[in-house]
C-alpha cells in the first residue's frame, strides 16, 4: 500500500506531467506560428513523453492499490517570445520538475517504501537528460544570435527527431 502523503504526492506528481504537456503543446504550436515546424515538432514530441509520465504515474498509484485524483490545472502561456525564449522556459521548468522528483525520491527513502524509490529512479535518470537537452539546445539558440540562416538548420535538425 502506498502511504497517504506518497499517494498525494504521485497525484501532485501526475498533475506537474499533465501540465508539462499541456505546456510543451502550446510551445509546439508557438513555434507552428513561427513557420519551424522542426521546433514544432520536436515540442509536440515532447508533449506525448509527458503524458506518457503522466500515466506511469496513474499505474504505479493504481498498482499499490492508491486512488488516482486528477486536477483541474492552469493554462499554459501561448506568446514565448521567441523560440530561444520557449526552451529557457522549457529548462526552468525542467529543473522545477527535477525538484518534485527528487522530493518524491526522499520521501519514499523516509518512508521506507522501496517499490516507490525503484519506480523513480528511472524518472531521476529521465529528469538529468531532460535537463541536459534543454540546456543544449538553449546554448545553441544562443550562439546563433537570432539569425535566420542557422535557425532554419536548427529547425530542420530538431524536425529529425524520431518520435
Ligand atoms: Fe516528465
Ligand atoms: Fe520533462
Amino acid at each position: 500500500m502506498l502511504s497517504p502523503d506518497i499517494e498525494n504526492a504521485m497525484n501532485t506528481q501526475i498533475a506537474a506531467e499533465l501540465y508539462s504537456s499541456q505546456l510543451y503543446l502550446a510551445m509546439s504550436a508557438y513555434c507552428e506560428e513561427q513557420a519551424l515546424p522542426g521546433f514544432a515538432r520536436w515540442f509536440k514530441i515532447q508533449s506525448d513523453e509527458e503524458r506518457e509520465h503522466a500515466l506511469k504515474f496513474v499505474r504505479h498509484v493504481v498498482d499499490r492499490g492508491g486512488r488516482v485524483m486528477l486536477t483541474g490545472m492552469d493554462a499554459p502561456q501561448s506568446d514565448f517570445g521567441t523560440p530561444q525564449g520557449a526552451f529557457e522556459q522549457a529548462l526552468a521548468h525542467e529543473m522545477n520538475v527535477s525538484m518534485m522528483i527528487d522530493g518524491l525520491y526522499g520521501m519514499a527513502v523516509q518512508h521506507g517504501d522501496y517499490a516507490s524509490q525503484v519506480f523513480l529512479q528511472w524518472f531521476v535518470t529521465e529528469q538529468v537528460e531532460e535537463e541536459r537537452t534543454a540546456a543544449e539546445i538553449v546554448q545553441t539558440l544562443k550562439a546563433l544570435g537570432g539569425e535566420p540562416a542557422p535557425l532554419l538548420m536548427l529547425d530542420r535538425e530538431l524536425g529529425s527527431r524520431e518520435g
